[in-house]
């Protein structure tokens, strides 16, 4: 390159590089000038889904705007607000049957297959487990049960909150029904 073509190359990078931000968009862009040839102006005018034209689906595990499912603790000061839960799932053997199958993945490792509190890891917690068969446990709304699966128990048992989904948390509670001929 002769000293004159880069002195002119210098100037030219001097100019663009000092350019403002308006100026800059005076410049074609590399679009705007391929657009100009006619065969690939075909592209640049295509049909193109503009964003936010379509309503999209919302993706698997999207948290919806009115917010995530609120459930309070079980704690004594919320009972009464756990006790008016409803629950929506009816006992079916489809219910029943998820609920076993969701049980012995979630809870048996801790309460035992047959809800006893005598769960594999039972000793390691002090066999502090509860017995599910127990008075209290099996007089406890519906509601209650939802709570402590939902956000835990005491200091020992952990929340399944974010684990097991609404409909699921209903079936075990249907199932733990059935432990040790509880139904009621
Ligand atoms: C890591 C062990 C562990 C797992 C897993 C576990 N629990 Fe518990 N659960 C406990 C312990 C420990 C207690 C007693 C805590 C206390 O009394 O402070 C308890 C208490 C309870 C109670 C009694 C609450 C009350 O009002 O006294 C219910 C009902 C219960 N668990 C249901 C479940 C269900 C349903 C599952 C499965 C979704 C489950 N637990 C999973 C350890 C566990």
């Amino acid at each position: 390159m002769s000293p004159r073509r880069a002195a002119a190359v210098l100037v030219l990078v001097a100019v663009v590089a000092g350019c403002t931000r308006e100026q800059w968009h005076r410049f074609p862009s590399p679009d705007d000038l391929v657009a100009a040839v006619p065969w690939f102006s075909v592209m640049h005018r295509g049909i193109a889904i503009q964003p936010y034209k379509m309503p999209l689906q919302p993706v698997e595990g999207a948290v919806p705007i009115t917010g995530r499912e609120v459930v309070p603790a079980a704690v004594p000061q919320h009972q009464a607000q756990l006790d008016r839960l409803v629950n929506p799932v009816q006992v079916t053997a489809e219910s029943l049957e998820r609920g076993r199958d969701r049980y012995e993945i979630y809870c048996s490792v801790c309460h035992g297959a047959e809800g006893l509190g005598d769960g594999l890891v039972a000793p390691s917690l002090a066999n502090a487990v509860r017995n599910l068969t127990d008075d209290r446990v099996v007089r406890s709304s519906d509601g209650w049960v939802y709570g402590v699966i939902t956000n835990g128990f005491g200091a020992l048992m952990p929340e399944y909150g974010g684990r097991i989904t609404p409909a699921d948390k209903w079936h075990i509670v249907n199932y733990m029904r059935t432990l040790g001929g509880t139904a009621r």
